[in-house]
């Protein structure tokens, strides 16, 4: 009986560490990025599908103008990047408040990152 209980805990971790595992694939990147997107608040000033609002620019050819790293370490300081290029800071400036920093661990950062770039290339 506690043998059984055992290997179901076993069992039952092994799972879940596959199941984290598959959290890196891309796929799985694409929903939890989509979900995280509405989470961390990034709706209230790109809106639900990204179209932008009056606090914040349409999220549009994205793909164009970052790269994954980039995008990531974007989310962690956004203004000492959009201080550094002339686009961003010009995007800045045209909004009420800058984009704040984003509350995410780096692998939530990285499901935002894929996500975005996907969908807004
Ligand atoms: C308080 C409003 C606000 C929130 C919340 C916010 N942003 Fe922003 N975002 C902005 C503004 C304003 C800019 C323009 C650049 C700047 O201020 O740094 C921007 C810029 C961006 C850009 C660059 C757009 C481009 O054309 O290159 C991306 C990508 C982005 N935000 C994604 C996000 C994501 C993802 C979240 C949520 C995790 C988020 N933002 C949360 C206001 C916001």
């Amino acid at each position: 009986m506690l043998r059984t209980t055992v290997w179901m805990t076993l069992g039952g971790a092994a799972t879940c560490l596959a199941l984290l595992a598959c959290g890196q694939d891309s796929v799985q990147n694409g929903s939890n990025g989509q979900r995280l997107y509405a989470e961390k608040g990034c709706v209230a000033c790109h809106g639900p599908r990204g179209e932008g609002t009056f606090m914040g620019p349409k999220l549009d050819a994205l793909a164009s103008h970052w790269e994954r790293d980039a995008l990531v370490r974007f989310f962690v300081d956004p203004t000492a990047t959009a201080k550094r290029d002339a686009r961003l800071a010009e995007l800045m400036r045209a909004y009420r408040t800058p984009m704040t920093p984003i509350a995410a661990s780096e692998a939530e950062r990285l499901a935002i990152a894929d996500w975005l770039l996907a969908t807004f290339p």
